[in-house]
């Protein structure tokens, strides 16, 4: 029963990472905008509500541009963004513009990142993950953070990017300088930011003499009305297609992961949907996974660039506003009973790849990568279990992400 007198759960603290959902909870239900110190000094506020973050997301007046950070009461100057990107050079992309910039960019990038070539990347999908699982199935025991849910994206999205096979493992080097991987160079994610931006402005100069079928060469191919993307927006744009669909695939597949092994029931039915070749309960369970304990914990940074009110709380010209989406796809005012994984939830609009303008472009790839990295896990490793106790697990809260540092688990050895 709710007890209305209970304090509100610590934000940001150890045990916050390793499960937000009470004090989402209790924000919904007692400040649901609430004004809020983040851990970088800067204040923002937090929209909890499924019904408000849904029109938050879609509202015009809430530019996704930093300029319009008026940085009241924050001591946390320049802290909005994604870390190294100023320093960088990489201001200009989808996440941080607003129309019409943004519908210019999007559309141009929309004609090389189509779902056809997705579709395309299917069968490459399937081997990468069987590759994987080839690497570490002799073992019988397995990192799945490490081995599997970290380097399928990275691969895939090298690949899909036209990265040639040679380079591809030092982004997998600065991919584990992003998000700190064990056995990566420390340094911090300024300099891996730094190095990607750097090879990604000399392949684009060497592709544009060369163009292949490749989607970068597609990116620097697209026009709209005779306009092209500068060398510059096409640098932006193939680090923000690489740092979006990057840490946000290993912790659909690592977050999917763990919650199914919690949830022996929902694993069986899948698993044996999954085994008899019926992969139609499979997108819906990709999609539950994602509301249930989804990749991207908050949206990414929004300015108000005039007074308006979110929820009815009046909110001043230049604040940030963080949506949190965990905690709108945990509302019960949205979604029945919503503490609870049930791969066959109906109508299940949840937001965990945003909505209006900017929802994710990466979609339809990361729809891919999830349904067909955790069928043939599946399917392949039929007694995998956990091989830690749940409560020692490390989770990597940052501000926008949420997942889980290793996963260690065991199966019988396939040779
Ligand atoms: C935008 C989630 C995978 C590329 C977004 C947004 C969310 C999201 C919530 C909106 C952010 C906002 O409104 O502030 C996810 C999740 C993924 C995923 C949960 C995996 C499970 C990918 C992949 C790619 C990608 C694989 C590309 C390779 C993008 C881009 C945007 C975006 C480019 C910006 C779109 C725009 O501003 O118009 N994503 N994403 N994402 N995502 Fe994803």
């Amino acid at each position: 029963m709710h007890d209305e007198t209970a304090p509100m759960p610590p934000l940001f603290d150890w045990s916050f990472a390793s499960d937000p959902y009470p004090a989402y909870a209790w924000l919904r239900e007692h400040a649901p905008v609430r004004r809020t110190e983040l851990p970088s000094g800067v204040e923002a506020w937090l929209v909890t509500r499924y019904a408000d973050a849904r029109e938050a997301l879609a509202d015009a007046r809430l530019s996704k541009n930093p300029h319009h950070h008026s940085e009241r009461g924050s001591h946390g100057k320049g802290k909005v963004g994604i870390p190294g990107e100023r320093s960088a050079n990489l201001m200009t992309h989808l996440l941080n513009i607003d129309p019409p910039d943004h519908t210019r960019l999007r559309r141009l990038v929309s004609k090389a990142f189509t779902p056809r070539r997705v579709a395309a990347f299917a069968p490459r999908v399937q081997e990468l993950s069987d590759a994987l699982i080839d690497s570490f199935a002799g073992r019988g025991e397995a990192d799945l953070i490490h081995e599997y849910a970290f380097p399928l994206p990275i691969y895939a999205i090298c690949d899909l990017l036209g990265v040639p096979s040679e380079d591809q493992d030092d982004f997998r080097s600065w991919a584990g300088m992003m998000i700190h991987q064990p056995g990566s160079p420390r340094g911090g994610v300024g300099r891996a930011v730094k190095k990607m931006r750097g090879y990604l402005a000399e392949l684009i100069h060497r592709k544009r003499a060369d163009l292949g079928d490749d989607l970068i060469s597609g990116l620097i191919r697209a026009s709209d009305h005779g306009e092209h993307l500068t060398e510059d927006e096409a640098a932006a744009m193939a680090f923000i297609l690489l740092f979006a669909g990057f840490e946000t695939t290993v912790n659909l597949i690592g977050n999917g992961t763990y919650a199914l092994l919690r949830h022996p029931a929902q694993r069986r039915l899948l698993q044996d949907a999954v085994a008899a070749g019926d992969e139609r309960l499979l997108a819906g369970a990709v999609e539950e996974l994602l509301r249930y304990d989804g990749p991207v914990e908050l949206a990414t940074w929004r300015f108000a660039t005039e007074p308006l009110t979110v929820g009815g709380q009046p909110i001043a010209a230049g604040d940030p506003v963080l949506v949190v989406l965990a905690a709108a796809d945990r509302d019960p005012a949205k979604f029945a009973d919503p503490d609870r994984l049930d791969l066959t939830r109906r109508d299940n609009q949840h937001l965990g790849y945003g909505h209006g303008i900017h929802y994710c472009l990466g979609a339809p790839l990361a729809r891919l990568e999830g349904q067909t990295a955790l069928a043939t896990l599946l399917r392949r490793l039929p007694d995998l279990r956990l091989a830690a106790d749940p409560e020692e697990l490390r989770w990597r809260g940052g501000l926008i992400m949420r997942g889980l540092r290793t996963l260690p688990v065991e199966f019988t050895p396939v040779r």
